[in-house]
């Protein structure tokens, strides 16, 4: 069964034990509405630590739009279920204000252009609220190992650099996107669109797989480029805000592939009113 904890005391205090015993903690964030990309996170973190502990706190900070937060789906109990289906130790479960006792808490890291470029721009704020609570988690749990999905590329990138700038002795696992079978990277969003807008969101995906398909060919990557993001404008009922083929650690879009580093191709749409963000590595090193 997993042992539920609301408050940053009592969780404190459990594992304040189970450090004397010399038990490695994992840390898992997440916002709840488990599915399994979440799920992969935990079994990912299973070989590498004694306890999990993941966290499930829709955190007010990182939402630029009140609509959103409002929407964000909260199936607590479904949750719970899976969270005991996977093993999971332990559920840190904090209300906003056990989290923010001081409403108008300041927070502020340099993130550097990260926090400009792409979900930074689109979403101005977004990257400081992620930090404040992951920081916040990171200093309560003290976990040895902190595990994010690559799924959202930019945020492990954020994480990895407050992890460097504020020297934490934490150890960053970053896992695979976990897709449904017809290649729809999984998210808490996905529940609010149709069968019809699931279908249309492939179109994502696809334009991922057509950038990596044909990155080595001896075209233009500004031709690749275009030929993907024409398949995303040509599927009716979708619409892009960004597309980007980028150097991984910098998120600086590039125009031509240099091979001794690693890239990766971005995208985000709208469909149904549902914001999906996906992304996918095009050359492993
Ligand atoms: P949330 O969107 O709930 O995601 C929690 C974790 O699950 C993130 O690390 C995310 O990248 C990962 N994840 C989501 N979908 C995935 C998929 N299809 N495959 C693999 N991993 C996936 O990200 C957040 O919450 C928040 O910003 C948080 C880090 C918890 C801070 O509030």
């Amino acid at each position: 069964k997993v042992e539920i904890f609301k408050t940053k005391a009592s969780l404190q205090a459990y594992l304040q034990e189970a450090r004397k015993t010399d038990q490695k903690i994992a840390l898992i964030p997440t916002m709840g509405a488990l599915h399994e990309g979440h799920l992969s996170l935990l079994n990912y973190a299973k070989p590498l630590s004694d306890i999990r502990v993941c966290s499930i706190f829709v955190n007010p900070t990182q939402f630029n739009d009140p609509k959103d937060l409002e929407k964000y789906p909260r199936p607590i109990e479904n949750d719970i279920k899976l969270l005991e289906s996977v093993g999971c130790d332990i559920l840190f479960l904090p209300t906003v204000d056990e989290m923010y006792p001081d409403k108008h808490e300041h927070w502020h890291i340099d993130l550097g252009e990260l926090d400009q470029i792409w979900e930074g721009e689109k979403r101005p704020g977004h990257f400081q609220g992620v930090t404040q609570v992951v920081y916040k988690l990171f200093t309560l749990v003290q976990p040895h190992v902190a595990c994010f999905g690559q799924k959202d590329f930019q945020q492990v990138m954020v994480i990895k650099r407050m992890i460097e700038m504020k020297d934490l002795p934490i150890q960053l696992a970053i896992c695979p996107i976990i897709r449904d079978l017809d290649g729809l990277a999984l998210s808490s969003r996905n529940m609010r669109l149709s069968e019809e807008g699931k279908r249309i969101a492939l179109a994502l995906s696809r334009s991922l797989t057509y950038v990596k398909d044909h990155i080595n060919d001896a075209i233009a990557l500004r031709e690749v480029k275009d030929q993907a993001l024409k398949i995303l404008t040509d599927t009716d009922g979708l619409s892009v805000e960004y597309f980007a083929i980028c150097e991984s650690t910098s998120l600086k879009e590039v125009d031509h592939i240099d091979f001794s580093k690693q890239h990766v191709a971005l995208v985000t749409a709208w469909v149904e009113g549902v914001r999906l963000i996906d992304n996918m590595i095009l050359n492993n090193l």
